[in-house]
């Protein structure tokens, strides 16, 4: 079937499979592989993408149902050449670890700053529960978070 989607400000138009997945699609079909394919039991997050203005975990979304919508991927964070804060906070507070659960935490982390510019420690962990890492902890993730928060309250 014929599909029109907007990703991160682009129009493609592709002939998907009806049982495609949008991570697939992402991937394979545009080449966006920085939403990362972790698991086959929608656990882990680490393809968590905005459909429209919403985080969704692109494993449970078929390429399909993006018909007509918007998406933006981790490649659609940088605006103008500038790192998102978000990204900023990730190599400032070392969150990005191995990077494998990376790009699904900055889509989760930007979603929450943008309702929530100043989440606590709690918040922050709670936006994240749908998200496996599986290095050394969370610790250096809330702390990226917090300090992209910080620059956002300062600008
Ligand atoms: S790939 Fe694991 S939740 Fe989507
Ligand atoms: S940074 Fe390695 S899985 Fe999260």
């Amino acid at each position: 079937m014929e599909i029109s989607v907007t990703v991160n400000g682009t129009v493609y138009q592709r002939d998907v499979e009806p049982r495609q997945l949008l991570v697939h699609f992402l991937r394979d079909e545009l080449r966006l592989t920085g939403t990362h394919w972790g698991c086959d039991t929608s656990n882990c997050g680490t393809c968590v993408v905005w459909l429209d203005e919403v985080p969704v975990k692109s494993c449970t979304v078929f390429a399909a149902m993006a018909d007509g919508h918007r998406v933006r991927t981790v490649e659609g964070l940088a605006q103008n050449g500038e790192l998102d804060p978000v990204q900023q906070g990730f190599r400032e507070c070392h969150g990005l670890q191995c990077g494998f659960c990376t790009p699904g935490m900055m889509m989760t982390a930007r979603w929450l700053l943008d309702h929530d510019p100043d989440p606590s420690e709690e918040d922050i962990r709670e936006a994240i529960s749908g998200q496996l890492c599986r290095c050394t902890g969370y610790e250096n993730i809330v702390r990226s978070v917090r300090w992209a928060a910080g620059q956002e309250v300062q600008a």
